[in-house]
C-alpha cells in the first residue's frame, strides 16, 4: 500500500426532506447572502428550487438565483454567475442540481475572488488558492462531485473541456435526498450509474496492487450500482435503489476508493474520462454515455498489461467463474458491456450518434494529448497514436 492522504470535508445530509436544512446549513457555514444556481429548469417544475429558497429565507439568509447551466457547463454561464455574484455582493454559493450545477459554482467560487480570467485556472496559468465557500443540493446520482476536489467547465469558443482539483473545491455541505432523483430520465440515471462506476474503476485500474481494504470497498461499490443500477430503471421510485445509487456516487469520488493507491485519492488510470472529455468538448456528449462507448476499446488495448488486475475484476465484480486469468479477465470486459447494453448505454461511438472522419479521429488524438504535449493513463501509458487508435477501436 502507498503513502496516501485522505481529506473529505464535506458535511453530508442524507435523507427524506433533507432540502429543508438548507438554509441553517449556509447559516452554519457563515453565509449571509448566497446565490442559488440551478440548470435548465427541472428543479424549478419539481418545486425543489422554491423550497430551497424558502429554507434560506427561514434561516434569515439572503438570496439572488440563477438558472440556466447546461450539461458539460459552460465558461460564459460562470462568467455571468462572477459578475452577478459581484454586483449582488454573494458571500456564499448554493448548487442545486447535478454536476454541471455544482461544477459552475466551484468555478465561479474561485473566479469571484481572482482578478483575471476564470480560464486561467483551467489552462494553468494560475492556482486556485481562495475560494468562496459553496455547498450542495443533488438532484443526480453521477459526479460525485458534490463531494469531489474537480471542477470540469468547457470553453465554448475552442470546445476545450478541461478539469480542475483543489481541496477548496469541496463542499461545506451536500444535501442529498434519493426522493429528488426520482423524476431523473432513464438515460440520465443510466449515464449516471456509468459514471460512477467509472470513477472507482478509473481508480482500480490504477496499476497498484496489495491495496486489500481499498479494493474490497471498490468491488463493494462496484457490485453496488451493478445490482440496483436496473431496479431504480425498472421503478423510479424505488426509495433504497435510489439512495444506494446516491451514496455510491458519492464514494465513488470523494477519494476512499483511492486510498493507497498514491497521492492524493484521485490518483488512477483516468484515460477512459481522458478519452471521454474530448468527446464531450467536441460533440457535446452525455459524460456517462461517452465513457461507456469508450470502455470496451480501452480495455481491450491496455488488457495484456493488466491480466490479473482485469481477472480480479471479472471474478469479484462481474462474478465470472473461470479459472484461467486471460479467458476470465475477457469475459469480465464482455459481462461488463453487456451491463451496460442492458441498462441502455451505448458500447462503441456509433451508437453514441457518432461515426468519425478519419481527421476527426486525428484531431481528437491531438486535443486530448494536450497538442502531443501529454501521455494519459497509468495501467499502460497512452501517447497521442495509442489514443487514437482506441478512438478508432470504439466506432
Ligand atoms: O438542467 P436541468 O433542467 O436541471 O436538467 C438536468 C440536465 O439536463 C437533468 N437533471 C438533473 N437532475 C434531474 C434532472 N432531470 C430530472 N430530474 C432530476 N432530478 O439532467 C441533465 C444532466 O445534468 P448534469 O448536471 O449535466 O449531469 P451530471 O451530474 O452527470 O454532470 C455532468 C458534468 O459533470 C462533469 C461531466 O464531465 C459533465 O460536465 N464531471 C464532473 C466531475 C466532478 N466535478 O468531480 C467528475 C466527472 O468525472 C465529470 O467529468
Ligand atoms: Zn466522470
Amino acid at each position: 500500500m502507498r503513502d496516501f492522504q485522505f481529506y473529505t470535508p464535506t458535511q453530508v445530509v442524507f435523507g427524506r426532506d433533507s432540502e429543508q436544512q438548507t438554509g441553517q446549513l449556509v447559516r452554519q457555514s457563515g453565509g449571509t447572502k448566497a446565490l442559488l444556481l440551478y440548470g435548465g429548469g427541472s428543479v424549478v417544475r419539481s418545486g425543489l428550487l422554491g423550497r430551497v429558497s424558502a429554507s434560506l429565507r427561514d434561516a434569515g439568509v439572503a438570496c439572488v438565483e440563477l438558472g440556466g447551466v447546461v450539461p458539460n457547463p459552460r465558461l460564459s454561464k460562470v462568467q455571468e454567475g462572477i459578475a452577478l455574484c459581484r454586483r449582488e455582493g454573494v458571500d456564499f454559493l448554493v448548487a442545486v442540481g447535478g454536476g454541471s450545477v455544482i461544477d459552475s459554482a466551484k468555478a465561479i467560487g474561485c473566479g469571484l475572488v481572482y482578478d483575471g480570467d476564470v480560464w486561467d485556472f483551467f489552462e494553468r496559468k494560475a492556482i486556485v488558492t481562495h475560494s468562496v465557500p459553496m455547498g450542495c443540493v443533488l438532484t443526480l446520482a453521477a459526479t460525485g462531485s458534490e463531494m469531489s476536489d474537480s471542477c470540469v467547465i468547457t470553453n465554448e469558443e475552442n470546445g476545450k473541456k478541461r478539469g480542475l482539483g483543489s481541496n477548496l473545491f469541496r463542499p461545506r455541505f451536500a444535501v442529498m435526498n434519493p426522493e429528488l432523483t426520482f423524476t431523473l430520465p432513464p438515460y440520465q440515471t443510466a449515464a449516471g450509474c456509468t459514471d460512477i462506476l467509472s470513477h472507482t474503476m478509473e481508480r482500480y485500474f490504477s496499476g497498484e496492487e496489495e491495496v486489500e481494504p481499498t479494493d474490497y470497498i471498490a468491488e463493494g461499490v462496484l457490485r453496488t450500482v451493478i445490482e440496483m443500477a436496473p431496479r431504480a430503471l425498472k421503478n423510479p421510485e424505488d426509495y433504497d435503489a435510489r439512495a444506494a445509487i446516491l451514496w455510491a456516487g458519492s464514494l465513488s469520488h470523494n477519494g476512499l476508493t483511492g486510498c493507497g493507491r498514491g497521492g492524493n485519492g484521485r490518483i488512477g488510470d483516468w484515460a477512459c474520462h481522458q478519452l471521454e472529455h474530448e468527446l464531450s468538448g467536441m460533440f457535446d456528449v452525455t459524460h456517462g454515455a461517452g465513457l461507456a462507448a469508450v470502455f470496451g476499446a480501452w480495455a481491450r488495448y491496455v488488457l495484456p498489461c493488466a491480466p490479473k488486475r482485469f481477472a480480479r475484476f471479472a471474478r469479484n465484480v462481474m462474478c465470472v467463474k473461470e479459472p484461467d486469468d486471460g479467458k476470465a479477465a475477457l469475459a469480465g470486459i464482455e459481462a461488463f458491456e453487456a451491463f451496460l447494453r442492458f441498462i441502455g448505454m451505448p458500447t462503441n461511438l456509433r451508437e453514441l450518434g457518432l461515426t468519425l472522419t478519419d481527421a476527426q479521429l486525428d484531431e481528437l488524438a491531438w486535443r486530448c494529448s494536450f497538442e502531443g504535449t501529454r501521455n494519459i493513463g497509468s495501467i499502460r501509458v497512452l501517447e497521442r497514436a495509442d489514443m487514437r487508435e482506441i478512438y478508432r477501436l470504439a466506432q
